[in-house]
């Protein structure tokens, strides 16, 4: 079941078993961006996460450091929104993302001089780790024990063929951690997701159009508001007492007529509360997924129109790590990675060829990057001549 809704069945509480063509509901009405009014209800209704304050503390204090260096700040999110079922979770919806495009990302932002939070899904991949983990590989296939002359302990280091590139990894990853350059937030959930992002928004307020938010997570479209949330575990059948022991009545299994029917509300598209009010300031920067090519171009448009942010980058599932579109308010422009060249990857040593791949994030960060410093200059220039 994907969190984009496509093969969930909404909004159809009193009928048990609504027709496939039914299970979403066509007469609502469209999804608009949202307004105060459902920020208030959304956030007054849900749980705020539990390192909501520590995480608004944290990213305070980084916020302050950068801005006392003059330095812009990126808010990289990344990974995929869970949406659980269950209050007390077993079972949840999750979506594809692993993170690539954000972990990827925020090493070229960070080579590029800038700070970066980088709000994540829990356990997904990480700037500089994410060549190690992960993979195919295990992280143990890039070590192998030092020889000994029989007197020193035992050592492990890094395999000749991988060692060099480790060791420009492992610097900029020093580099990134002594300068305190970047700052790990992770979330699970939908909620702790959308809590996290408008505190963020408002501590990075300071920066002014220093901030840059780049919205590369997967953020679902449906979600189980609380007051319909099953407490516990829900359970197969129903369970009745039967000699002083206690039985399932009513199993399910082939025939047995029942069904678990998710009934999924839509998540406001806060975009539109980050634009105007949570960072007003800033360039914000938001991805928009597709897997129709047909529909990629209309729909960064229309996102465009609806939240009146900055950029739009589209990219389809099949095609994502090797093209992209930059569509703004004036044009729509291609970044393509030029076609794969097969000695290079032979020369990679094939098991290994996922590290030396080119990534289309070298070509998208730059560009954004150039764009955020042409808006600060805008900025910069228009308060001078007021
Ligand atoms: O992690 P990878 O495997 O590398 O994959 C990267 C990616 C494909 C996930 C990434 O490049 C990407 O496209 N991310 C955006 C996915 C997404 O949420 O697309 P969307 O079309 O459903 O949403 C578009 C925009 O609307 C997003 O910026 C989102 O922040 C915003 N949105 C979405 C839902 C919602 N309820 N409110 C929103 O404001």
């Amino acid at each position: 079941m994907s969190a984009d809704g496509s093969s969930i069945n909404t909004l159809h509480r009193t009928q048990s078993s609504p027709a496939i063509e039914n299970a979403i509901d066509r007469s609502a009405p469209t999804f608009t961006a949202a307004l105060e009014k459902d920020e208030t209800s959304y956030f007054d209704t849900n749980p705020p996460p539990p390192e909501l304050e520590e995480f608004s503390r944290i990213a305070e204090e980084f916020v302050n450091l950068h801005c006392s260096h003059q330095r812009r700040v990126v808010l990289v999110t990344s990974g995929g929104t869970t949406v659980p079922l269950e209050n007390q979770t077993v079972r949840f919806i999750d979506n594809f993302s692993a993170g690539t495009r954000g972990a990827t990302s925020a090493e070229y932002f960070l080579e590029a001089g800038y700070a970066v939070i980088f709000l994540h899904r829990q356990f997904s991949l990480l700037p500089y780790s994410r060549h190690y983990s992960h993979s195919t590989n295990c992280f143990l296939d890039f070590l192998t024990e030092a020889p000994t002359d029989g007197n020193s302990r035992n050592t492990i280091v890094a395999r000749d063929e991988y060692a060099a590139e480790m060791i420009s990894v492992l610097r900029k990853y020093n580099h990134a951690k002594r300068e305190k350059l970047l700052l790990l937030l992770p979330f699970t959930t939908i909620t702790s997701y959308l809590f996290l992002l408008r505190a963020l928004a408002v501590k990075m307020e300071p920066l002014g159009s220093k901030s840059l938010f780049y919205l590369a997570a997967a953020v679902s479209d449906f979600f189980v508001p609380r007051e319909r949330m099953a407490e516990h575990k829900i359970q197969s059948g129903e369970f009745a007492e039967k000699d002083g022991e206690m039985e399932f009545v009513n199993p399910t299994g082939p025939g047995s007529g029942k069904k678990l029917i998710i009934d999924l509300d839509p998540v406001p598209k806060f975009l539109k509360r980050l634009v105007e009010s949570w960072a007003p300031q800033s360039m914000i920067v938001s991805f928009k997924l597709e897997t129709d090519s047909k529909l990629l171009i209309k729909k960064c448009n229309m996102a465009l129109k609806r939240y009146s942010h900055h950029l739009v980058i589209g990219n389809l599932l099949q095609t994502r790590k090797s093209e992209v579109v930059f569509v703004d308010q004036k044009s729509s422009h291609w970044l393509r990675l030029p076609p794969q060249n097969t000695e290079g990857e032979k020369n990679s040593g094939g098991k290994f060829a996922a590290k030396y791949e080119p990534e289309i994030e070298a070509l998208i960060v730059p560009e954004v990057v150039r764009r955020h410093g042409a808006l600060i200059w805008n900025v910069v220039a228009a308060t001078r001549s007021s």
